[in-house]
Formats: structure tokens, C-alpha cells, sequence
């Protein structure tokens, strides 16, 4: 091609930036990428976490964080400011990761000003409108906008063509959190709070923040969790918590007198997943942890009653659990008692790709480019 093409990212939470940095390492390295990274640190500590382990530095910074933020606030600051750089920057293509309030309103201001939107990780549904909130309609929201589709799983190629999705436009390529591991996972891996486990016992790593399970949900889930390790003297849990103050509080609240439960600060990615691999088993809420889980062969207890991974359910590695305490108090027990279904749970195949997930995309967007060039004389390079 005789130009670079340029390939804006943009994103703003933890999750998105760990996907993403694949895509963009690879194209710093790739004289057919001109990468533009615009950053709307929708979260600003965790995001930071994340630029810095992978040290890139954003082009562009909307720094639209609040305390406590609301969706409509959020919205209307990254519509605002996108819409100013996408004019100065002038983007081939822009690219957009996941579900989350960035994911569908930088995807609405490329519309808004005609640029071609790529969606990373799309396809993926319960079809559900409120569950999970808001990101099942903010990934919904996102494919109508899109142009083109990074599908992780023919599973999710499927849900798209179900909505009728140009099925050329659909590229399955794995998720590009399994390439990220591949970066992060070592061997030797020590960790301050490593050292705090008690010789022999039992770790399971904890994590939880979707906003529908905020309040009476995650008060039962720490209360699960509080009566299990008091009842087990072989167990210990280690809990990041995130920022949310409304995370914070419950979490301090049911857990932070507790001895054999670990408050610790969300941990940078590289730490987390080390401390993920050193686990016995994790129990969680997020998206992004249920496709990590079985590269690293670990059991996941899922506190949802849905989830749009079924992949991993039918791999055999995710049981979805719910909110109820005394499921929660069960589902706990039975993995730490019954060793069958740990080996079980433990040994499924990753479903979520071969962890080339970012090379896979990045030479699906250059032969798309390719081709309109060939085709109009390289005139034009938009859709
Ligand atoms: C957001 C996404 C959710 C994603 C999750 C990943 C939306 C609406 N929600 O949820 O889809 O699964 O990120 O973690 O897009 N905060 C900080 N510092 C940080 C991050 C958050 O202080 O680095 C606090 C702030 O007070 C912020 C609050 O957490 O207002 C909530 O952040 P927000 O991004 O709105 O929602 P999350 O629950 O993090
Ligand atoms: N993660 C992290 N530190 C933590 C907890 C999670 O780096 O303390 C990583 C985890 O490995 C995964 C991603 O953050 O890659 C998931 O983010 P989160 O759970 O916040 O969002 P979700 O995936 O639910 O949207």
C-alpha cells in the first residue's frame, strides 16, 4: 500500500486498554501502521496502570473521569471531545474495544463525523437488554454503528449475523486478551501479598464491580465469602478492589476485618495475572477474567446469572453461580472439596483463540484497505 494507514484506538477503561495493547505494540512495529492512541480515561488510575506496565504513551488524553460518574455525563464528554481530534486527526479507520460507555459513544462520534468504525471483540450477547448494564446495549449500539467486526469466536460471528452483519465484514480472530498473557505470565512470579498465604492453604482470587451487582447482590456474595473462609481454616482469598467508591465501601464493610481475606489495591495486570496463575480458583463478575481464565487453567466461579462467554461455560471452565448467598456458600465448598470436578473445570481448552489475536486484525484491516485501493486507484480510502 503506498500510504500508512492511520488507525486511531481509542479507549478508556482497564479492560479495553489491556485488549487493545496488543493492536497497538504491534503496530509501532508495523511501517504499514501510522497507530494514533487517543485515550478518554473514562478510568484514570486503572487505565494508567495498564499504559504504563505496556509504556504507551497516549497521543491524545481526554481526561473525562468524575468521582462517581454518571452515564449521560460521561457521554456527552466523550462525544464532545472525540469529535474535536477525529477532525484534526483525520483517521483512516478507527478502532473500538468491547462494551463499555467509550466503546459506543467514540463509536457514535465516529459516525457522527463519517469515519470508519472497527469494533474489537464484537458479537458478543444475552441478548438481554439490562443484563449486563449498560454494556449489552452499548455493544449492541456499537455493531450498528460498525463497519467492521473483530469477532473472538465463531460463536460471536454467528450472533452477528443473526443481526445481519455483512458477513464480509466479519473477522474472526480470538480475543486478543489471550495475546496479552502471553506478555505478562512468568514463572518466577513473587508478590508482597504471596507472602502473606499461609504455607499449604488454599488462594482464591476475587473480583467484582458490574454495576447490577452493586449493593444487596455483592453484600451477599462478601458475605458468602466471609462465612466460607471462617468455616475453612485452609483457605484465603485474595480481593483487588475496584475503585468504584460503591465497590469500596461494601467491600470494607462485609470483608475488611476479616484475617484470611486480602484487601488489596486493583493490582497492575501484570501482577494480576501472576496472581491469577498462582490461584487455586477465582471467583468473579468481570468479562475480561472469565477468557483469561482458561489459558491459565483455572476454575472460574462466575457471580452472574448470565453471561455473554457462554464459550467458556460449555468449555467446561466457567459455572455460573449467581448472587445468592447460600449458592455463592455452595459453589464454594463444592469446588474446594470435590477434586473431580476441580481437574475437571481446571483442564478445559481455552476457547477465546491462539493469542495472535492482534496480528490476526491488524492484517485483516490492511488487505480490506488493500483492496479498495487496487479497486478505486487509491482515490479514496473511505468506505
Ligand atoms: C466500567 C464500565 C464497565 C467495565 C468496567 C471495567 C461503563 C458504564 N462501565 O465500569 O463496562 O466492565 O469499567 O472495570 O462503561 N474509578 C476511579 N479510578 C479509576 C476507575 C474508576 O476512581 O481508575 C471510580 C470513579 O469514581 C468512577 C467510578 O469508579 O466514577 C466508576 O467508574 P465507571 O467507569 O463509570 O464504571 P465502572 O464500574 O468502573
Ligand atoms: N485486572 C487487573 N487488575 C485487577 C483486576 C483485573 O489488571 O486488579 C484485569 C484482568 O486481568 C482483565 C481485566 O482487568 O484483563 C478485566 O477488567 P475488569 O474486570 O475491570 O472489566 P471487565 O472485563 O469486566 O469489563
Amino acid at each position: 500500500m503506498s500510504k500508512p494507514l492511520k488507525v486511531m484506538t481509542v479507549f478508556g477503561t482497564r479492560p479495553e486498554a489491556i485488549k487493545m495493547a496488543p493492536i497497538i505494540l504491534r503496530m509501532h512495529e508495523d511501517k504499514n501502521f501510522e497507530p494514533i492512541t487517543v485515550v478518554t480515561a473514562q478510568h484514570r488510575e486503572m487505565l494508567d496502570q495498564v499504559l504504563k506496565i505496556f509504556k504507551i504513551t497516549p497521543d491524545y488524553d481526554l481526561n473525562v473521569m468524575k468521582p462517581n460518574q454518571k452515564l449521560d455525563e460521561l457521554t456527552a464528554r466523550v462525544v464532545t471531545g472525540l469529535t474535536t481530534i477525529i477532525s484534526q486527526v483525520n483517521p483512516d479507520i478507527v478502532l473500538v474495544h468491547g462494551d463499555t460507555t467509550t466503546t459506543f459513544t467514540a463509536a457514535l462520534a465516529c459516525f457522527y463525523n463519517q469515519v470508519p468504525i472497527g469494533h474489537v471483540e464484537a458479537g458478543l450477547r444475552t441478548w438481554d437488554k439490562y443484563s449486563p448494564f449498560p454494556e449489552e446495549m452499548n455493544r449492541q449500539m456499537t455493531d450498528v454503528l460498525a463497519d467492521f467486526y473483530f469477532a473472538p469466536t465463531e460463536l460471536s460471528k454467528r450472533n452477528l449475523l443473526r443481526e445481519h452483519h455483512a458477513a464480509t465484514n466479519i473477522f474472526v480472530t480470538g480475543n486478543t486478551a489471550i495475546d496479552a498473557l502471553q506478555e505478562t505470565v512468568k514463572t518466577d512470579y513473587k508478590h508482597d501479598v504471596l507472602n502473606q498465604i499461609k504455607p499449604g492453604n488454599r488462594v482464591i482470587l476475587l473480583t467484582m464491580h458490574r454495576r447490577e451487582n452493586l449493593g444487596q447482590p455483592m453484600t451477599n456474595v462478601f458475605q458468602a465469602v466471609k462465612e466460607v473462609v471462617e468455616q475453612h481454616n485452609n483457605v484465603e482469598v485474595i480481593y483487588p478492589v475496584h475503585l468504584s467508591p460503591n465497590v469500596q465501601k461494601v467491600a470494607q464493610r462485609v470483608l475488611g476485618h476479616v484475617d484470611c481475606v486480602h484487601l488489596v489495591e486493583p493490582l497492575d495486570v501484570l501482577d494480576f495475572h501472576n496472581l491469577a496463575a498462582k490461584s487455586d480458583f477465582i471467583m468473579t463478575d468481570s468479562g475480561g477474567v472469565q477468557e483469561e481464565a482458561p489459558s491459565l487453567n483455572k476454575p472460574v466461579l462466575v457471580l452472574r446469572d448470565e453471561t455473554e462467554r457462554p464459550e467458556g461455560v460449555t468449555a467446561g471452565t466457567l459455572k455460573l453461580i449467581g448472587t445468592d448467598k447460600n449458592n455463592v456458600k455452595k459453589a464454594m465448598i463444592e469446588l474446594l472439596t470435590n477434586t473431580d470436578l476441580y481437574s475437571r473445570m481446571a483442564e478445559a481448552k481455552n476457547p477465546y483463540g491462539d493469542g495472535h489475536a492482534a496480528k490476526y486484525i491488524l492484517s485483516d484491516i490492511r488487505q480490506y484497505f488493500s483492496e479498495i485501493e487496487k479497486h478505486s486507484g487509491n482515490a479514496e480510502r473511505k468506505i
